[in-house]
């Protein structure tokens, strides 16, 4: 039989406080690539197919709790109101994970770990039935690791850093930090872990080797790819997990076909999608729940933060787009600024030094030059001049503007909302709307030219002699 149709529960350890990183922000909750460090490890154990999953929060834990309710709602939460140490998460966890058979216990900081270790992991436990199981790399550089102790009769010790003796300290073998116990074994052992150690705190890694030692088994799954087990404790290391996990992430997507030109300056973090046909240039950064559709291209130093991307759309850089649906063959950019909540339908334009914000852009209509589109919506296939400013906000509210289909808006139109205008309408340039444009109209609102002849003479003062009137 499977352990995991015996029943296993996944129990994620996020309740620490990660002195090291030097932040109000607990660990688990500082951004890789714009998601946070316990993204990742729920993501590898739900990709290694594993559910009953169980996140223990405690330091800062309203905010950890807040973020696995929204995002991962499939998951309990287990409160671990003082953080003495791993061994006290396990333990005060235990009327949740006792109702399984065995239980997986995660470090929330490895977000590297891949789905496939995971589940060889619980394979190996599967084949070999010991009461526990637990990884372990090979580190270049052990510092600040728990140490695997092999003994002479077969077992197993694990020595913290801060505790090793001389010789320990030698050893490359470390425990990475992901265990998987039979929970009847850990049960009968976990009453018996003390705090008598250098951290005062009660090890998760002397639950090993009681349940070693009370004879059950430890098998010890070695984990080939050090770079996958690394724990995410200082801002450093946040740093150079970032880079690896793009790095996997942007390789992923090129071997599905996309073009992107130098992945070294290039940023993309875990939830974006693209078609196989996609071009992304130099120096872009694109996170969130961001999809790109065929033919699509991604100018230089453009960042895209939760958008919607359709196909043969040209998003010329630098721009920033964020939370926004681009249709199919639009244009975007150069320097454009599309944020919250904007709709870019099929074949429409927004263009340089152009900034829109929730609103709704027509079939073909262009904005291409200047502009500040906010609260409005915008019919098919209208263009809308240079300079144009949708005057949304009064100090107090914020108003909207509506312009039908097929308008043409002169350019340095200000609407000042609540304002609305009809198809096939026009405004003159330079005009100030403040009253609706019926359909087919043109609105002009401005003070009629005059010209005062003879100006400059009349004026006399400024009036700058030529270099013929010096002569004559
Ligand atoms: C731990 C291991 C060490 C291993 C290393 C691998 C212990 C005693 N040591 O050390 O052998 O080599 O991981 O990365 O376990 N946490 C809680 N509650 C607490 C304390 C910690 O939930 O009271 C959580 C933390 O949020 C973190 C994880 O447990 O996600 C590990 O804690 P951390 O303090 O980072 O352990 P290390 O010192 O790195
Ligand atoms: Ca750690």
């Amino acid at each position: 039989m499977s352990v995991t149709s015996d029943s296993l529960g996944v129990l994620i350890m996020a309740a620490g406080k990660g002195t090291r990183m030097h932040s109000d922000k607990p660990k688990v909750l500082q951004s890789l690539l714009e998601e946070p460090v316990v993204y990742y490890i729920l993501d590898s154990v739900r990709r290694a197919g594993l559910s009953n999953v169980a996140v223990l929060v405690g330091h800062r834990g309203e905010m950890v709790e807040a973020y696995v309710r929204q995002e991962w709602p499939d998951a309990e939460v287990v409160w671990q109101h003082e953080q003495l140490g791993t061994g006290h998460a396990v333990k005060v966890a235990e009327a949740w994970w006792k109702q399984f058979d065995h239980v997986l216990v995660l470090n929330g900081d490895v977000p590297l770990v891949e789905p496939q270790t995971l589940a060889d992991l619980v394979k190996k436990h599967e084949r070999y039935r010991p009461q526990c199981s637990l990884l372990s790399f090979n580190a270049d550089d052990p510092a600040g690791y728990g140490r695997i102790v092999r003994l002479a009769d077969g077992g197993v010790r694990i020595v913290e850093h801060k505790e090793a003796e001389e010789e320990e300290l030698s050893i490359h073998e470390i425990n990475a930090g992901i265990y998987l116990f039979e929970t009847k074994a850990l049960s009968s052992v976990v009453d018996q872990l003390s705090p008598n150690n250098e951290q005062n705190e009660y090890y998760i890694t002397d639950a090993v080797h009681l349940i070693d030692e009370t004879e059950g088994d430890v098998n010890v799954v070695v984990c080939e790819d050090e770079a996958e087990l690394q724990g995410v404790n200082t801002p450093y290391d946040l740093a150079a997990t970032a880079r690896a996990l793009n790095k996997r992430i942007i390789r992923a997507h090129m071997l599905n076909g996309l073009k992107c030109m130098d992945p070294g300056s290039t940023w993309i973090g875990p939830r974006a999608e693209f078609a196989p046909d996609v071009v992304v240039e130099p120096g872009v950064q694109i996170w969130g729940r961001s999809q790109i559709g065929n033919g699509s291209r991604i100018g230089a130093y453009t960042t895209l933060r939760n958008v919607a991307i359709g196909e043969n759309t040209t998003v010329f850089g630098p721009s920033v787009l964020v939370d926004a649906e681009i249709g199919n063959g639009a244009e975007i950019g150069p320097f454009a600024f599309l944020r919250s909540g904007v709709l870019m339908k099929d074949g429409s334009r927004a263009g340089r030094f152009v900034e829109i914000k929730n609103s709704a852009i027509g079939v073909g209509a262009k904005v291409p030059h200047l502009s500040y589109i906010g609260d409005a919506t915008i019919g098919d296939g209208t263009n809308i001049g240079a300079g144009t400013v949708t005057c949304n906000y009064d100090g107090s509210e914020k108003h909207r503007t509506t312009i039908g289909a097929n308008c043409f808006v002169g350019s340095d139109t200000m609407f000042v909302a609540p304002v609305s205008m009809g198809d096939n309408a026009s405004t003159a340039a330079g005009s100030v709307i403040t009253k609706d444009v019926p359909d087919g109209a043109l609105g002009i609102a401005r003070a009629r030219q005059t010209n005062i002849d003879d100006w400059q003479n009349r004026k006399g003062i400024t009036a700058k002699k030529t270099q013929k009137d010096k002569e004559s």
